[in-house]
């Protein structure tokens, strides 16, 4: 077979060449974007990952070079030679970074045929998601894909850059690894060696980091493949890559202050945002009593209000009755509302529904006067009393609404954010980050009956809350974590970590671990504590969430090259399969045909 290739070597990127360069004959080698006939002349647009160029066959330049191009179609990759030169000012492109030049090509090589794409390689591409999966490697050709990739490669170059330069080692751990409960579900692998037996994959090097700390390495860090077999959702994959940083000898102020650093390093290089520093701190109770979220999203303010006090004794038998059973009324103001028709205020009450409420209560403060269930029992002088603390003015709607504190701030945490893009309040171009600090240590899971670990069982409580351990008030202890937001997303999360085997067996015996069990799973790590354990901490940012921001991606899956479907596979592999009979065997595993085919 003939080297098609031999003897051709390109001198620029495509989208390299601009008036500069004019004069020049250049080399070029890439995919067909466009081709257009114009009889005697025919425009082809060459595609590569540094941009477009167009280049023109002319018979009078090369007559053997148009004739050669006469098959060639999209995606056919090719090389051309021929000289820059400027385009007359009516055929001047300003979108286009190569737009004030062409080439008039003087030799065309046909590398390969492409068939026809399965969709069209084009901005705005309007093909369905899944076809798009099956044929990643399109998809990728896509300008804004091949973008999100550089992009992807500059963050982590940061990372790397930002990191080695302050005294951090990049240290890897392993991916078959110990199944250890708590967290999310793990992928299992089956071991052929000792049959019956499983490696898990990390869903995170935490335990690793944390003995790396134990061995001395100071500052840790690591682009770190993690994998959790959890629900999907826009901004989760179930194989996802963390910055994963640990450090010795410090406190979360010192933590804090790194990444506060690195952040803004990070936006500067990458997205051009120079965050101000300190970033903003709030308590976790604090960001759930005003934004009914542990990641507010800050580019807008729309808090919630308590009004339980006001309800206490006011005339609106609902609420009274709730509070006095222990239940909160709070309400949220939709400034420029009041004139809503019933059909709207129902629906907000629909959407209360859907997160969990009974209902709400809607105050319309129109020119007129008050429009509200509340008029039937209270005077609107009582009314206005009552719904001072959220200063509403004429034109305002109120959502007031009374249930359980956290149903409720869940509730109004979620409809805060609908109402926030309903009303467009959502300014694009801001980046809001802030800390949410002082995490509640455990949280009652409902269905398990029984404390898991709000963070990771790893996690220091604050050491004044020791005594709750003792006592039993397991919901009163607080941690040393904290979380990174940016508009409200959880772009990070990290904590102070235990080193001491004393405490670290207390929380799992809060956990509800027998002392048995806890050995059994986390001997190896308790054991290293009492081999000179330093004080650490630490955090992982989840890179792609990063990514998503940076690039204003909808869909995490945008910014990952092989991403995984919401049902967790991959179209274009058809991974996961079923395998051989053969490697079940060596493996021990019995399929249970009629579960598989079900
Ligand atoms: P955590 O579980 O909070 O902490 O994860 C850290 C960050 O990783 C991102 N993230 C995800 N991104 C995409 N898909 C997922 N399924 C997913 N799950 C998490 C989030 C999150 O903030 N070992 C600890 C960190 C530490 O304590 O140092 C940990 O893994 O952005």
């Amino acid at each position: 077979m003939l080297d098609k290739y031999e003897g051709f070597s390109r001198t620029h990127g495509a989208g390299q060449l601009n008036e500069k360069n004019i004069g020049e004959t250049v080399s070029l080698c890439g995919w067909i974007h466009r081709r257009r006939d114009h009889g005697d002349l025919t425009f082809l647009d060459i595609r590569d990952r540094y941009g477009l160029c167009q280049v023109v066959m002319d018979p009078n330049v090369s007559k053997a070079a148009f004739e050669k191009a006469a098959p060639v179609r999209k995606e056919f990759v090719v090389g051309i030679s021929g000289k820059v030169v400027a385009r007359a000012n009516n055929a001047v492109n300003p979108n286009l970074s190569t737009g004030k030049i062409e080439i008039l090509a003087e030799e065309i090589k046909i590398f390969n045929e492409a068939k026809t794409t399965p969709f069209f390689i084009e901005e705005n591409i309007t093909a369905d998601e899944n076809l798009r999966m099956k044929y990643r490697y399109l998809d990728l050709r896509t300008q804004h894909m091949t973008r999100n990739m550089v992009m992807r490669h500059k963050l982590i170059k940061c990372v790397r850059d930002y990191l080695s330069d302050n005294n951090f080692l990049e240290i890897d751990t392993p991916i078959l690894c110990k199944s250890t409960p708590e967290g999310a579900r793990d992928y299992l692998v089956p071991s052929r060696v000792q049959k019956g037996k499983f490696f898990a994959l990390p869903q995170s090097p935490q335990l690793f980091k944390q003995l790396l700390m134990v061995a001395g390495m100071d500052r840790y860090f690591q682009i770190a493949k993690c994998f959790r077999d959890e629900d999907l959702r826009l901004d989760r994959q179930p194989e996802f890559t963390q910055i994963d940083i640990e450090m010795s000898f410090v406190r979360q102020n010192d933590v804090m202050a790194m990444v506060e650093n690195l952040a803004t390093y990070i936006f500067e290089k990458t997205a051009g945002v120079k965050f101000e520093m300190p970033f903003l701190r709030i308590p976790y109770d604090e960001a759930m009593e005003l934004y009914g979220s542990d990641k507010p999203d800050l580019r807008y303010d729309l808090k919630i209000t308590d009004l339980t006090a006001q309800f206490k004794n006011a005339e609106f038998p609902v609420f009274k009755a709730a509070v006095a059973e222990g239940s909160v009324v709070k309400g949220l103001k939709m400034e420029g509302c009041a004139n809503y028709s019933r059909s709207e205020t129902d629906a907000l009450g629909e959407m209360a529904k859907s997160f969990g409420l009974k209902g709400i209560v809607t105050v319309q403060f129109k020119a007129e006067g008050i429009k509200s269930q509340l008029t039937k029992t209270m005077s609107e002088e009582a009314i206005k009393k009552a719904l001072e603390p959220l200063s509403p003015k004429q034109g305002d709607l109120l959502l007031i609404a009374t249930d359980k504190k956290d149903v409720i701030l869940n509730a109004y945490g979620r409809m805060r954010c609908e109402i926030a893009k309903k009303l467009n309040l959502i300014d694009s171009k801001k980046f809001a980050i802030l800390w949410v600090t002082d995490f509640p240590m455990f949280e009652y899971d409902e269905e398990e009956k029984r404390f898991v670990a709000k963070h990771h069982p790893f996690t220091s409580p604050f050491l004044s809350d020791l005594k709750y351990f003792d006592s039993g008030e397991l919901d009163k202890v607080r941690a040393s974590a904290y979380d990174l937001v940016l508009n409200g997303c959880e772009i990070a999360g990290g904590s102070i970590r235990i080193h001491d085997r004393s405490v670290q067996e207390k929380v799992f015996a809060a956990l509800g671990f027998t002392k048995e069990a806890a050995n059994d799973k986390f001997g190896f790590l308790m054991e290293a504590f009492e081999y000179g354990a330093p004080p650490h901490g630490g955090i992982a940012f989840g890179l792609d969430r990063l990514l998503m921001l940076i690039t204003d991606s909808p869909s995490i899956r945008d910014v990952i090259p092989f991403p995984k479907t919401a049902s967790a596979s991959c179209l274009m592999t058809g991974a996961p399969n079923v395998v051989d009979e053969k490697q079940l065997k060596e493996l021990a595993i019995k399929q249970i045909a009629a579960e598989i085919n079900a």
